[in-house]
């Protein structure tokens, strides 16, 4: 990857801005230099001004001319309606190559490339866990985003949330909406029920939720650890006729739990195409 010398500017650092922030910050290898970064935010929250002092961060109410002229890469983690607006003044002050990562949710490559027309774009869907490191992340890019050089600053920039994947059509974003970009709240749906199962079959409530709670992350770092894909984690702690059996027979039976996944995964999808095209 081509070594990158102007400025990151992150426009605003509110919970998942200023958690990539801090790991672009993280003393490693990859470290980006505190004097490369700049804030723009005209509400700093108290944690990201701490980042910002304890690394000599620089910080602005907003991007001028002055400053987007030295800018190489600018990411996007403002709320979707806001990406237009905060965008548009920029257009005329932006280098010709500098590259817009824009993680607002549900907001098209076509908005983004209307506010900085001919720069390099990355669409990228980051999800909740992302804000401790524990995320993925899914990007396409425009055409003028979508060579080595693009991809390779992207991923830099999306790391610290994550692994990170690449699409390239940008209908899928859609499903990746309602996969990984909603997954996490069915999953926490998942471990509320389980808690709330718990506690019908006579555990105290507090021990309940802490069951469920560990349960649900430690399989997750479990599926994360390479030891086996879910098929076959699941075919291991599962004998036959036994407890665990019981169990999985009560989910899967007339379509069950994956058949209500698969519906589930269906309206999230349909969902965001409908407020996709209800933004055009
Ligand atoms: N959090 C997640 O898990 C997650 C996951 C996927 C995608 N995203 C996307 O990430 C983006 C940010 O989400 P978030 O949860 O981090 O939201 P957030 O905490 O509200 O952060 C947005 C930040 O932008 C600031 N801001 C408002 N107007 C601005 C302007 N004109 N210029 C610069 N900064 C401005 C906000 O300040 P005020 O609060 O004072 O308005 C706030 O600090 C959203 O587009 C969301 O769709 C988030």
């Amino acid at each position: 990857m081509s070594e990158q010398t102007g400025l990151i500017a992150l426009l605003g650092a509110g919970r998942m801005g200023a958690a990539l922030a801090a790991g672009w910050l993280k003393k490693s290898r990859n470290r980006v230099e505190p004097e490369r970064i700049v804030f723009i935010d005209p509400h700093l929250s108290d944690a990201a001004r701490a980042l910002a002092d304890a690394n000599g961060v620089r910080c602005e109410a907003a991007l001028t001319p002055a400053i987007a002229r030295q800018v190489s890469d600018i990411v996007i983690a403002v709320k979707p309606a806001m990406v237009s607006e905060v965008l548009s003044p920029l257009k005329d002050h932006l280098p010709e190559n500098a590259l817009a990562v824009s993680i607002a949710a549900g907001v098209p490559l076509r908005t983004l490339g209307r506010a900085l027309p001919g720069r390099p774009a990355v669409r990228a869907m980051p999800n909740t866990p992302g804000a401790i490191g524990k995320g993925v992340s899914v990007c396409v890019a425009n055409e003028a985003g979508d060579g080595p050089d693009e991809r390779a600053r992207t991923e830099r920039l999306l790391k610290p949330a994550g692994p990170v994947e690449w699409v390239d059509d940008e209908r899928l974003m859609d499903v990746v909406t309602a996969v990984s970009g909603s997954g996490p709240a069915y999953v926490f749906l998942f471990c509320e029920a389980l808690a709330a199962a718990a506690e019908a079959e006579g555990l105290p409530r507090e021990l309940a939720q802490r069951l469920a709670v560990r349960t649900v992350a430690g399989s997750g770092a479990l599926l994360t650890s390479g030891q086996g894909d879910a098929s076959e984690l699941r075919r291991t702690v599962t004998s036959p006729g036994g407890t665990t059996q019981a169990g999985l027979d009560a989910l899967m039976g007339g379509g069950g739990l994956p058949g209500l996944v698969r519906n589930a995964v269906a309206a999230a999808a349909r969902r965001s195409r409908q407020l996709g095209s209800d933004s055009n």
